[in-house]
C-alpha cells in the first residue's frame, strides 16, 4: 500500500539543496578529468585517473544526490526526521565534498597523505550521517506512516549496504595510505556499493515515487515485499562465498545470476509501469528513468560478457552502464523533479497573506511562478539528449573505442554545464520571487521566521 507524500514534513531548503548542487560541480570535475586523461582513462580499471573518476561519480555525483534525497524522502514518505537536520546536513555536506576531493587526489597523485585525509573526512561524514539516520529510524519507528514499509525495508538495506561499502573502502584506503599491501576486498566494495546501496535505494524510491509522480500502477505486492529482503540476502551469500577459499567459482556466479534475476524483475516491472503510465507526455524525468532502466538492463549481457568472455573491457563497460547509465541517469531525472518542486513549495510557504485577505492572495498567486516555470521542459529535454550522448560515449570509450574516449570528457563537461545552467536559472527565479514578495506591503513585517527564510 502506497500513501501520499506528506509535504508539510519537508525539511528546510538548505538541507537537501547543497547536496543536489554537488551533482553539476562534481560532473564538471569528472568531465575535466576525463578531458585531461583522454582515452587513457578508459584503458584500465586500475588507472589512477580511472579510480579518481570512479569516486567523483560514486561519491560526488551519486552519493551526494542520494544522501540529500534520502533525508527528504524519510521525512515526507515515512515521517522520520533526521535531526538536527541543518547541522547534520551542513557538516556531512562539507566533509563529504572535501573527502571526495581528497580521495580523488589520493588516486590521482598516488599520495598517502591525501588518502589519510580522505579517510578522516569521509569517515567523519559517514559516521555522522549513518548514526543520525539510524538513530532517527530507530527512535521514530513507532510513528512511521502506515504503508511506508515498502520504502523503509529497502532504505534500511541500502543504509546497511552503504555502511559496509564505506567500511571496506576506508579499509582499502587505509592500506594504501599506510603503504601496506592492498587487501582483495574490491569485489565486495563494488557489489555492496552499487547493487546494495545504489540499487536498493533506487528500488525503494521507485516503489513510492513512480506511482505518485509518473501516475503508474503500483508495484505488485510480492515484488515490493520480497525483493528488498532477497537482495541483501544474496549479497551476504556472495560475500560469504567470496571470503571462503576453495569453493568452486560456480557457486559465486550462481548467486550473481540470482542477483541479476532479482534486479531484472524489478527493471521489467518498472519499465512496464512507465510504459503504461497514465501521464501521456514523457516529461524529462520520465526520459531519464527510461534511460537509466535500459542501461541497467544492458548490465545483464555485460555481466555475461564479463564472466564468460576474455575481454578486459567488459568490467569497464559494466561499471559505466551501472554508474553513468543506470544510477547516474535516474539521479539526474530525480533532480529535474525534486528541485523545481522544492523551490515552488518553499516559495509558497513564504507567502504571508494578512487576515486571509483574498485580494492579497490573488496578488501572491500572480507572483508565484508555477512549478514548471522553474526549469522549463525544453532545456531539460536538451539536457536529457546530451546525457544520452554522455552514456553512449562513456560506454563506447570503456569498450575500447578511442574516438569515444576523446568525446567522453567534453560531453560530460557540456552536460554538467547545462545542468548548472538549468539549476542556476531555477534558483534565480526562486530568489527573485522571494524578493518581490518581501517588497509587497504587509509582507516584510511578517516574513522573518517563515520557512523560506530558512533557505
Ligand atoms: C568512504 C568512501 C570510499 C572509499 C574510502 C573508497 C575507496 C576505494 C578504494 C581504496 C578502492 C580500490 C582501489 C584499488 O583497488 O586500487 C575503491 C574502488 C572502487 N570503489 Fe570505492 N570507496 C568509497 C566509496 C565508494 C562508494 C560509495 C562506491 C559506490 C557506490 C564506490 C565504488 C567503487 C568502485 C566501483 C571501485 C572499483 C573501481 C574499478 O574497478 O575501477 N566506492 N574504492
Amino acid at each position: 500500500m502506497q500513501r501520499a507524500l506528506d509535504f508539510d514534513k519537508t525539511p528546510a531548503l538548505g538541507v537537501p539543496l547543497p547536496f543536489f548542487l554537488n551533482v553539476p560541480v562534481f560532473g564538471l570535475l569528472a568531465g575535466l578529468l576525463a578531458v585531461w586523461a583522454g582515452p587513457q582513462a578508459f584503458t584500465s580499471r586500475w588507472g589512477a585517473a580511472t579510480l579518481a573518476m570512479t569516486h567523483l561519480w560514486t561519491l560526488g555525483i551519486l552519493g551526494s544526490a542520494m544522501l540529500g534525497a534520502l533525508i527528504q524522502i524519510l521525512a515526507v514518505a515515512c515521517n522520520v526526521a533526521v535531526a538536527p537536520a541543518r547541522a547534520i546536513a551542513a557538516s556531512v555536506h562539507a566533509l563529504l565534498t572535501l573527502g571526495t576531493l581528497a580521495l580523488a587526489a589520493g588516486f590521482l597523485w598516488w599520495s598517502p597523505p591525501a588518502w589519510l585525509a580522505a579517510i578522516a573526512l569521509l569517515g567523519s561524514a559517514f559516521v555522522i550521517y549513518l548514526s543520525a539516520s539510524g538513530l532517527a529510524l530507530w527512535r521514530q519507528r513507532r510513528q512511521v506512516y502506515k504503508g511506508a514499509r515498502e520504502i523503509l525495508v529497502p532504505v534500511r538495506g541500502a543504509l546497511a549496504a552503504l555502511t559496509l561499502t564505506v567500511l571496506i573502502g576506508l579499509g582499502m584506503a587505509g592500506a594504501l595510505g599506510m603503504g601496506m599491501a592492498l587487501p582483495d576486498w574490491v569485489g565486495g566494495h563494488i557489489l555492496w556499493g552499487l547493487l546494495g546501496w545504489g540499487g536498493l535505494l533506487l528500488m525503494g524510491m521507485s516503489f513510492q515515487l513512480l506511482p505518485i509522480f509518473q501516475l503508474t500502477e503500483i508495484y505488485p505486492k510480492p515484488l515490493t515485499r520480497w525483493l528488498p529482503l532477497l537482495i541483501p540476502g544474496l549479497l551476504l551469500a556472495w560475500t560469504a562465498l567470496d571470503a571462503s577459499n576453495g569453493l568452486p567459482r560456480l557457486m559465486r556466479e550462481t548467486v550473481e545470476l540470482l542477483l541479476a534475476g532479482a534486479y531484472v524483475s524489478w527493471i521489467g516491472a518498472s519499465l512496464h509501469r512507465l510504459s503504461t503510465r497514465k501521464r501521456p507526455t514523457a516529461e524529462p524525468t520520465t526520459l531519464f528513468w527510461f534511460t537509466g532502466l535500459i542501461s541497467l538492463l544492458a548490465c545483464a549481457p555485460a555481466w555475461i560478457w564479463l564472466r564468460h568472455g576474455q575481454a578486459p573491457q567488459a568490467a569497464m563497460v559494466l561499471g559505466v552502464l551501472l554508474i553513468v547509465g543506470g544510477l547516474g541517469a535516474i539521479v539526474h531525472g530525480m533532480l529535474y523533479k525534486i528541485v523545481p518542486f522544492l523551490l515552488w513549495k518553499h516559495a509558497q510557504d513564504a507567502m504571508v497573506i494578512p487576515d486571509r485577505n483574498p485580494a492579497q492572495a490573488r496578488v501572491y498567486l500572480k507572483i508565484l511562478p508555477k512549478m514548471a516555470a522553474y526549469i522549463p521542459v525544453r532545456p531539460a529535454q536538451w539536457h536529457w539528449a546530451l546525457y544520452v550522448l554522455v552514456v553512449l560515449s562513456w560506454g563506447l570509450a570503456a569498450a575500447g573505442w578511442p574516438p569515444a574516449g576523446q568525446a567522453a570528457g567534453p560531453l560530460l563537461l557540456a552536460s554538467a554545464a547545462l545542468l548548472s545552467w538549468n539549476l542556476g536559472r531555477a534558483l534565480r527565479l526562486y530568489r527573485h520571487t522571494l524578493r518581490i514578495m518581501a517588497a509587497l506591503p504587509h509582507h516584510a513585517a511578517a516574513a522573518p521566521g517563515q520557512p523560506a527564510a530558512d533557505a
